[in-house]
């Protein structure tokens, strides 16, 4: 029989701020913070919208309009003659489930709440290890090597790579420079140096974007699903209603449905070129649609071109940066083309948002390494960035064929099948819904291969179970022998 909750038993519900405005938004949020707390569990029905907008003090309507965002949202569902309750799905073992051991322990200790947020980050954002299918491991042919040994020990023993006091905040000009060269020729991105700002990588550009864009009340668009990168910035932000998860179809964003979701959000975290993790780019209808929505209402789009270059069949489109300019903020990362532990990448801004970022970034680490920054800049000017991209864009296409190959001849399509995607260095293998990924990670793990799971990326109550594949750095050898690996613990998890 399931429980029907009493807004009495809901602590999280508190009291609502009826100078803050929109009574609606607050409802929802308090309903959803119940459930994330426990407080409303899977099953539970929930009161009628005339005995909470009772209970409440606040119209009828205000209640409807929550809990029909939350359905919208997947959080709750609703049968006709059986009320409105939480939704099953969301019982689906989930690493989330965590928080609730921390959130004790945050209060036993006293620790803040949003130590919370960030100690469940710290645990989720453990590397793998380096075997297949790890993400970004160059390796062999993909390292850079002997060119990128050489030219450190040159630059690195005299010349501008030496130690030196501090630097400047934005990065050092000469890779500035040839950043803004590469991203206008490669990306047609329109800037000049002076609106480059280097970062250690994509990860920083999302949190300087997050800083220096969102107001405290500000929402953003973030697609469902998503980079944890980004989704796990948004958690991290003192004000809960901050995301704003908008479904992407095959032609990537539904621009529309972010416009009904929260017409006047400030930011949207946007991957035009390569949708992550499913790998379909932002059709130009949408590309129109979004930027006529940020001009309309002076949102800006912030868009992660993490890994454009690695495109294996037909031409990227260019960057959505060259068509906004004014509006767009662009992020791209060294971590896909060279290597992730090189942390180094770039945010190209427009004119007025310069010193904003460069003050962010000064909070952050007062400024990037030095040496490697100059080490990079000779690698990009002297040509050999372009080699090494020609290079491992061969090498991925012919391992991410081989991959395909043998995991299409290994696994039953009734089990798992694979997002067809041209681009990068992953591959989504989705898994019968009936299957856990979380689980099929963890043994995996135990069977020496690493993965990740797609269902986190995913808004609670959309979530779809799947797996995330690396093919860089593995020679197909290693991968077949990985592959097999996997299938069998795939097998052993649905018997
Ligand atoms: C969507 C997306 N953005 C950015 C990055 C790269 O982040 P970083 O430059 O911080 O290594 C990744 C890496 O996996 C990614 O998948």
């Amino acid at each position: 029989m399931p429980r029907t909750a009493q807004a009495a038993e809901m602590p999280s519900f508190g009291t609502l701020d009826r100078d803050a405005g929109n009574l609606s938004r607050q409802v929802a949020e308090a309903l959803r913070e119940a459930v994330r707390k426990g407080d409303l569990r899977p099953a539970d029905a929930l009161p009628s919208t005339r005995a909470l907008a009772a209970a409440l003090e606040v119209a009828r309507g205000t209640v409807v309009e929550a809990y029909e965002q939350l359905i919208a949202e997947g959080f709750l569902e609703s049968k006709a003659g059986a009320g409105t309750r939480v939704a099953l799905a969301l019982a689906e073992p989930q690493p989330a489930r965590e928080p609730r051991v921390a959130s004790w322990q945050a209060a036993q200790t006293g620790l803040p709440e949003r130590a919370e947020a960030f100690a469940r980050i710290g645990r989720e954002f453990k590397p793998l290890p380096p075997v297949p299918f790890a993400i970004s491991v160059p390796t062999g042919m993909t390292a850079p090597g002997d060119i990128w040994r050489r030219l450190g020990n040159r630059l690195r023993a005299r010349g501008p790579a030496s130690p030196t006091g501090y630097a400047d905040p934005q990065g050092a000009l000469a890779l500035r420079e040839a950043i803004a060269d590469y991203v206008r020729k490669s990306r047609s991105v329109r800037c000049e140096a002076d609106q480059v700002i280097v970062t250690s990588g994509t990860q920083q550009g999302l949190f300087l974007a997050s800083q220096v864009l969102l107001g405290p009340r500000d929402q953003a668009w973030v697609e469902n699903p998503a980079y944890r990168g980004v989704t796990a910035i948004l958690e991290s932000m003192p004000y809960r209603d901050a995301m704003v998860r908008v479904p992407v179809d095959a032609e990537g964003l539904d621009v529309e449905a972010g416009i009904r979701m929260a017409p006047k959000a400030r930011v949207a975290f946007v991957t035009p070129s390569h949708q992550y993790p499913l790998g379909m780019p932002l059709s130009m209808a949408r590309r129109a649609a979004l930027l006529a929505w940020a001009r309309a209402v002076h949102a800006w789009v912030v868009e992660d071109d993490y890994d454009s270059e690695l495109r294996y069949e037909g031409y990227p489109f260019p960057a959505l940066q060259g068509l906004a300019p004014d509006r767009v903020v662009y992020l791209g990362t060294f971590s896909k083309i060279l290597f992730p532990s090189l942390r180094l990448g770039y945010v190209v801004v427009p004119p007025n948002l310069v010193d904003a970022f460069c003050g962010a970034r000064v909070l952050v680490e007062r400024h990037p390494p030095t040496a490697d920054q100059h080490v990079l800049a000779a690698f990009m000017t002297e040509g050999h960035l372009e080699r090494h991209v020609r290079k491992v864009r061969n090498v991925y296409a012919e391992q991410r064929l081989s991959l395909i190959e043998t995991l299409e001849a290994l696994l039953p399509r009734e089990l798992a099948w694979i997002e067809p995607g041209d681009q990068g260095m992953h591959l989504v293998l989705w898994l019968a819904a009936r299957l856990d990924d979380h689980q099929i990670v963890r043994r995996a793990a135990n069977e020496g291969v690493a993965v990740r799971a797609a269902s986190p990326m995913f808004a609670a109550g959309t979530a779809r179970p799947g797996l995330i594949l690396g093919f860089g750095g593995f020679s197909s050898a290693q991968m077949k022998e990985a592959a097999h690996r996997l299938a069998a613990v795939i097998a052993t998890v649905a018997k």
